[in-house]
């Protein structure tokens, strides 16, 4: 059915421009799509894993200007305006990986992958703030975010570990 057929269907939709990994996108979406949604099947940015779809895994993590936001609670016309970031605006290609995703190779910091694209976002926001973190900081500011196999160490350890690539010591 089109629009002119239903204009509920044309109401319900609206046209959006943000800005995400660096480009202006505008795009019409359905006030009901979620920001997840949004970037995954409209945007094809598929490292925004969703796990439990209501604000618990911490999975769907992007950067919303800078900051973490769990993406599967936002929706998408709210995003409007802003800038949002995904773990593929990191490196261009393996060979030419982001510091970060360097050091959860070297650290062994993921198993599965599921919750890496949300903690390297996580890590990065974190490293933006300060360099050097403590393990129990860097615990505490990665426990809204869910992680399945590691037992979290090697996490923290790449996180320390970038945090040394970042300020040059590494
Ligand atoms: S998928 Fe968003 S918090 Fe779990
Ligand atoms: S590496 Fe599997 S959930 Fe974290």
């Amino acid at each position: 059915m089109t629009t002119a057929e239903n204009p509920a269907i044309a109401s319900d939709t609206r046209t959006i421009t943000l800005r995400v990994n660096g480009r202006e996108v505008t795009r019409a979406v359905s006030t009901r799509t979620t920001l997840s949604d949004f970037l995954r099947d409209d945007l094809d940015l598929v490292s925004v894993h969703l796990g439990c779809e209501h604000g618990v895994c911490g999975c769907c993590t992007v950067l919303l200007d800078g900051e973490s936001v769990r993406s599967c609670l936002m929706l998408a016309v709210q995003a409007r305006g802003h800038e949002v970031e995904t773990v593929e605006s990191l490196s261009a290609d393996q060979n030419n990986l982001h510091p970060i995703q360097q050091s959860f190779a070297e650290e062994q910091g993921l198993q599965c992958g599921f919750c890496t694209p949300a903690m390297v976002l996580r890590c990065k926001e974190l490293l933006g703030e300060r360099r050097e973190r403590t393990d129990e900081e860097v615990r505490r500011e990665i426990s809204g975010i869910l992680c399945r196999c590691t037992g979290y160490q090697n996490i923290v350890n790449a996180v320390q570990n970038a945090g040394r690539k970042l300020a040059g010591e590494a």
